[in-house]
């Protein structure tokens, strides 16, 4: 026996979590995602995973570079979460300032940490699939998250230096 989707998803509501918006570059194109699936692998060698729904256009352009970088939002940038879970096909970056690291994808101003990836492993697990990335740079400042709960973002009260 196994709960069925609606069951599923409304226990993963219950789950706090920050926001990030993994972005890429192929062929001189830059291009992001929203991402709330995130977790660290491992300190050594330093490894993170993101979860991306092979459906979506942001996956293919992740899976031909190989390369990525998680932006972890900080609270005031709700709108370049939003902004990067719409479905906006061209021009994506255009009015919105960012950086470069080791990979070239964008590192996304203002956030609280980034973490520039090689793409090392991926596995398919149902509609998404598992991207494990080799951290090759990374980077945080202080701040407050941008949070996400039970289907809305939110401001968790915490700070980091
Ligand atoms: C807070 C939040 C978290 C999300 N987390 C994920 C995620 O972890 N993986 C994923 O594939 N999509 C996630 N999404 C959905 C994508 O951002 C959304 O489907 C996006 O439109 C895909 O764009 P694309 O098809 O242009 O690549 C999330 C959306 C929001 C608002």
């Amino acid at each position: 026996m196994t709960p069925d989707a609606g069951t599923f998803k409304h226990a993963m509501r219950h789950v706090p979590t920050g926001v990030t918006v993994v972005t890429t570059l192929k062929d001189g194109e830059p291009r992001g995602i929203t991402v709330n699936a995130f977790s660290s692998v491992s300190a050594e060698p330093p490894t993170l995973l993101i979860c991306v729904n092979r459906e979506a256009r942001s996956y293919l352009f992740i899976a031909a570079s190989g390369l990525f970088c998680v932006n972890v939002l900080a609270g005031e940038q709700r709108h370049l979460a939003e902004h990067f879970s719409g479905k906006v096909r061209e021009r994506q970056f255009e009015g919105i300032e960012y950086a470069i690291d080791a990979t070239g994808a964008p590192v996304l101003a203002g956030g609280i940490a980034h973490f520039d990836c090689r793409l090392e492993e991926e596995h398919h697990s149902g509609s998404h699939s598992i991207m494990i990335g080799r951290v090759l740079s990374c980077a945080a400042r202080a701040g407050s998250p941008l949070g996400y709960f039970n289907g809305g973002f939110h401001d968790f009260g915490i700070h980091v230096d």
